[in-house]
């Protein structure tokens, strides 16, 4: 049996978790600094690494007395290195490095957005590939084709906007709170998607690229009014803003789904996979489940634990690299 301790501190989430053979989770602590963050309407680089470095060491000890583990019983240390604030991540790299140093076990440096994409195979026996994935999370909106945990290829990311930052602009445009996605999935429920047409916006034919830009200026002017940028809101019933963020909901999702299609269309790879924030989406989940049911693809979703982030999916990542002799030096460097 392998043990791996994994630490993440990309953005506004201080986690460590303790994970068996890459898939048995045997504790995953996530210390959210939302509360922190909240006044400002948005993660506030600074705070977000002072707040780290308060709870770091807390929350390692607190993966590992819930395991059930010693510090010297792991086998190895996995740290997402890339990407994300760079004051955030180096954070956890350094304290990576120096339990690594301590118990002289290996260091594994982890793509935060490779581990969003690997972790929905920690509730599967087999892994999933070769898979489609989507990853649509608060820094990111991309599609992959992965064939192993080490042979990814991107397919297609956003040009602008991320999925997630959309729904956190349009949130804040309709004064629901922080975070946006799931403050938008709660009011979309009452809502008419079919209310308001945002735009979809598909680029090219064939492209798999997204941009999310578009829809929320739409939003923004929707609100205020053609060309302005703030009033209006008064205006708005709570009927009339849930349903427009049923709708942009709905336009978002629609892009989603297709982009997803089009990527199984022109690979031939007929499993679906979501990772990353967003994935925990209502509508999301219903309408590819349903769409994949339609085509005869096989669709696997994370759990909501493994979607936001989270250092199960650090660990999980880190054993395959481990297996497939993937470590770090001590040399290992955050980068944004
Ligand atoms: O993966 P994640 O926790 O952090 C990043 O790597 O960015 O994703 C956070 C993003 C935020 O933008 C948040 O608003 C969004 O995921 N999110 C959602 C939902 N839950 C979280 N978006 C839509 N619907 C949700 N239910
Ligand atoms: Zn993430």
């Amino acid at each position: 049996m392998t043990l791996i301790l994994g630490i993440e501190t990309s953005c506004d989430e201080t986690a460590a978790a303790v994970v068996a053979d890459g898939r048995d989770i045997r504790s995953s602590i996530v210390a959210s600094q939302i509360d922190l963050h909240r006044k400002f309407g948005g993660v506030v680089p600074e705070i977000a690494s002072r707040a780290h470095i308060q709870w770091l060491n807390d929350t390692i000890e607190q993966a590992l007395d819930e395991a059930g583990v010693a510090g010297d019983q792991i086998d190895a240390v996995a740290v997402a290195h890339t990407p994300g604030l760079i004051g955030c991540l180096l954070i956890g790299v350094t304290a990576a490095k120096a339990l690594s140093w301590a118990w002289d076990k290996p260091l594994i440096g982890v793509d935060h957005i490779q581990a969003h994409l690997a972790a929905v195979s920690m509730t599967l026996p087999q892994p999933p590939w070769p898979a489609i994935g989507l990853v649509v999370s608060g820094g990111h909106s991309s599609l992959y084709r992965a064939d192993d945990f080490d042979r990814i290829e991107l397919l297609g990311c956003t040009s602008d906007d991320a999925a997630g930052e959309a729904f956190d602009k349009v949130s804040s445009i309709l004064a629901l709170g922080y975070p946006g996605g799931p403050a938008i999935d709660r009011a979309a429920q009452s809502g008419n998607p079919k209310a308001v047409s945002f735009p979809r916006t598909m680029l090219a034919p064939g492209s798999l690229d997204f941009s999310f830009s578009g829809i929320k200026t739409a939003v923004l002017y929707h609100v205020h009014g053609p060309g302005k940028t703030s009033g209006g809101l008064e205006r708005l019933g709570e009927q009339d803003i849930a349903d427009i963020a049923a709708s942009f909901q709905a336009a978002v999702v629609d892009v989603l789904v297709a982009k997803t299609m089009r990527a199984v269309e022109q690979t031939g790879v007929k499993t679906v996979t979501l990772g990353g924030g967003v994935a925990a989406n209502g509508r999301l989940r219903r309408q590819m489940a349903d769409t994949c049911a339609e085509r005869g693809l096989t669709l696997h979703l994370p759990p909501m634990s493994l979607c936001t982030d989270n250092a199960a999916m650090v660990a999980g990542l880190g054993y395959h690299r481990l297996q497939r002799g993937y470590t770090s030096g001590l040399e290992l460097e955050a980068i944004a």
